[in-house]
């Protein structure tokens, strides 16, 4: 298995955040990467239907025959990880919600931490219960901003109008007790990271939960002993469920460099509606 490729899921672009913190923190890997980009977003929809989806594009990765699956997508992570994991015993699944937790969970000295989201991520409650776990005495506040993900979709990462509409959903949780860290508990969100620390000032910790994640992407391979053996340049595939054209262009945002339009396959999951 080794050799394998490691699986990487969003529900579009968003994921590739931490499909690039994957790539330098492991750059010997193969990765197929999969956006699910004709049911994006996810971000707006109930629990069960973003599990429906998790399970049916994670079913497309595992009959590429991937060694680990990355559910790079919080939402996702949210609410699918314990059905996945049901559905891949011998398979690790590691989600990003974990990770961003224990991380913001050692960053933050007052307790008080932030978490920016989605909607959907912000009502499961997920991201408070992982901290929780780790530091029972937190105070979370959750920040729905599903905004952010049509303006980072959009390439439109910095300037007043990203700042208004950071302001706008971000002060009402500072005007008391302020949080001293501040979770990017959503994929698309590092791309606005420059305009999130110019609006939040120097003296708040952010945390990317994505970047967490890659570090226990590697804990787990090694303790498994499956990181792969070999010393040659990654191999990675990209899959999407519609408009490869799209991707490649709002790809480029989030991946930091150029991806060709005719790397990408276009692929139907309707075949994987049977997992259900
Ligand atoms: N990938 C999603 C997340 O991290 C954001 C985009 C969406 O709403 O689908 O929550």
């Amino acid at each position: 298995m080794k050799n394998q490729p490691i699986g990487v899921f969003d529900s579009g672009v968003g994921g590739l955040t931490v499909l690039r913190t994957l790539i330098e923190r492991l750059p010997y890997e193969s990765y197929i990467y999969l956006g699910d980009t004709a049911r994006l977003p996810y971000g707006t929809k109930t629990g069960e239907t973003v599990t429906r989806y998790a399970l049916q594009a994670s079913a497309a990765l595992v009959d590429r025959g991937i060694k680990a699956l990355v559910i790079a997508c919080n939402t996702a992570s949210a609410y699918a990880l314990p059905a996945l994991r049901q559905r891949y015993p011998g398979m690790p699944v590691i989600g990003v919600i974990e990770a961003g937790a224990e991380e913001a969970c050692q960053v933050s000295r007052s307790g008080r931490i932030a978490v920016m989201s989605t909607d959907s991520t912000a009502r499961s409650g997920a991201y408070p219960a992982a901290i929780l776990k780790v530091r029972p005495r937190a105070q979370i506040v959750s920040i729905a901003c599903s905004l952010l993900v049509a303006l980072a979709e959009e390439g439109w990462t910095e300037g007043s109008i990203v700042g208004q509409v950071l302001e706008k959903y971000l002060s009402p949780a500072f005007a008391r007790d302020p949080p001293d860290t501040v979770v990017l508990g959503c994929t698309h969100f590092p791309v606005l990271k420059r305009e999130i620390e110019t609006v939040l000032g120097p003296d708040i910790a952010l945390v990317d939960s994505g970047s967490t994640a890659a570090a226990f992407v590697e804990q787990t391979l090694r303790k498994a002993g499956e990181l792969a053996n070999g010393k040659t340049q990654t191999d990675i595939r990209f899959l999407a469920t519609d408009g490869s054209d799209r991707f490649a262009r709002v790809a480029q945002a989030f991946l930091g460099s150029s991806i060709r339009a005719l790397a990408i396959e276009t692929i139907d999951l309707s075949p994987f509606s049977r997992v259900d």
